[in-house]
């Protein structure tokens, strides 16, 4: 960035602004005022707010055609040169707006200071921002649509891959890898739904509501939130220039989004470490240590997990900025800004990174088969056995399914070793077919109730997963 004056600048007195200051600002002053270092990234956004609104203003009759064809010219021309890398950003221009203000006025005289009727930077940064986070929403959505397509076609090649289900990372009961891969699409879907359904609250128009009151020329808020792809224009002037809930919605969603990025993130670590062993990330997701040359690292994962903080962090801190708040726009609200731009690039690379890891790991079906039979896993289908097949109550059937789990364990045998003598020195109606629950096959293969993790379960829901994304 330049920190040249130019010619909008000459004696320090900002020419949008300065009419009644005699001198320009404190260097600190300046420095603590600017958002273009970060705001620039409004630059399409302002540019099409203001060409809705010069097409309104025309329209209206409000200022001549004439004078409305220069200022849309001239909006086309700073959109190129800023679009080429060739725009010179002015710190002492504060910001975006009036930087392009500022260049308008450089290029078509006099007739750029008419685009500013009926409006002020307090609506205009309203509608620049809301249109950012609008397309910010439908990139993160479409990121997360594609994280999704990837882990079904996981989830479809593993639908009858056994692992073991854990509760407190305890062997639980055994489950299949497509079905635990599924259980993320249903969050990521979550996730989607969230940030749809906040695109829907947040497509109003604040355009038009001026500095907070609203204006007195007869301007058509209609046409211009039509034009910016609005639903309609927001209703009360007041809170069309202070609302920042749009903002504020789309952190949350990227916090509760970035904390299941971070859930798999840590699965990822642990599946790779050589104690689980069920996956190995490929030399393209993996990184290697500068001392210890066996190491393969995930590092992407732990970074996933690692970037949650901030996205988290930026949530909290638009939370504080706008706590305090009296209405209307308070300068404090420049610094919505950086968090919204910090949270969705931080997500777009963790949501990437995360499909990539998804994509591309290798599946180590033995290890987790040899997994899902340890820890007495399938303990409740014996349980449920004897429910079923000898009428005892549910809780008695516990207590001696965990009694064979004890003989089990002092004889350092998985359960469907134990042979019938043990089992019916425990309970002696028990017969040979209660040993046909115990595999962890068997397991998997009865628990076909809705949601489980039986494969034919599995193959449906993914079934169902794709008509929704695609
Ligand atoms: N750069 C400012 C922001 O981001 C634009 C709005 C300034 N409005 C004002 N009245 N100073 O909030």
């Amino acid at each position: 960035m330049s920190k040249k004056p130019t010619s909008r600048q000459q004696d320090g007195v900002n020419k949008l602004w300065g009419g009644r200051f005699a001198g320009g600002p404190a260097e600190i002053m300046a420095r603590i005022n600017a958002s273009i270092g970060f705001d620039q990234r409004l630059y399409a956004q302002d540019i099409a707010g203001s060409r809705a609104h010069c097409e309104m203003l025309i329209a209206r009759g409000i200022i001549s055609a004439r004078d409305g064809a220069q200022i849309l010219t001239g909006l086309d021309r700073i959109l190129h040169e800023i679009t080429e890398g060739k725009f010179t950003f002015s710190e002492a221009l504060e910001d975006i707006h009036m930087n392009i203000e500022g260049r308008l006025a450089e290029l078509i005289g006099p007739a750029a200071g008419r685009l500013h009727t009926a409006r002020s930077r307090n609506d205009q940064v309203a509608t620049s921002f809301r249109l950012w986070v609008r397309d910010a929403i439908d990139a993160l959505r479409a990121a997360l649509r594609d994280l999704q397509r990837a882990l079904l076609i996981r989830a479809n090649e593993h639908a009858a891959t056994l692992m073991p289900g854990f509760t407190h990372l305890q062997s639980a009961q055994p489950v299949t890898f497509g079905h635990h891969l599924l259980a993320y699409v249903e969050m990521f879907g979550r996730d989607h739904a969230r940030l749809t359904d906040a695109r829907r609250r947040m497509n109003e128009s604040p355009l038009g509501a001026a500095a907070l009151a609203g204006t007195s020329f007869p301007i058509d808020r209609g046409m211009t939130a039509k034009a910016l792809g609005f639903a309609r224009p927001m209703r009360n002037s007041l809170d069309a220039v202070s609302d920042r809930d749009f903002a504020l919605e789309f952190l949350s969603s990227c916090a509760i989004a970035a904390t299941h990025l971070s859930r798999l993130a840590e699965e990822i670590v642990l599946w790779s470490s050589a104690q689980f062993g069920f996956i190995t990330l490929t030399d393209a997701f993996s990184t290697g240590s500068s001392i210890m040359p066996q190491k393969r690292n995930p590092d992407a994962a732990e970074l996933i997990r690692g970037k949650t903080g901030r996205v988290s962090g930026a949530f909290q801190a638009l939370l504080m900025v706008m706590k305090g708040l009296p209405m209307t726009y308070s300068k404090d609200m420049q610094e919505d800004k950086e968090q919204v731009f910090d949270a969705a690039d931080t997500m777009n690379l963790s949501i990437a990174a995360m499909t990539g890891m998804i994509r591309t790991m290798i599946i180590r079906n033995d290890a987790m088969l040899a997994a899902a039979g340890k820890g007495y896993s399938t303990a409740t289908d014996l349980a449920d056995w004897l429910v079923r097949e000898l009428d005892i109550p549910f809780r008695q059937a516990h207590h001696i399914t965990g009694e064979v789990v004890k003989r089990a364990e002092a004889k350092g045998a998985s359960l469907d070793q134990l042979g019938l003598k043990e089992l019916q020195a425990v309970e002696p109606r028990i017969t040979e077919a209660a040993r046909t629950v115990l595999s962890v096959q068997a397991s998997v293969a009865s628990r076909t109730s809705l949601g489980g993790t039986a494969p034919r379960r599995v193959r449906a829901a993914i079934a169902a997963a794709r008509k929704v994304t695609g």
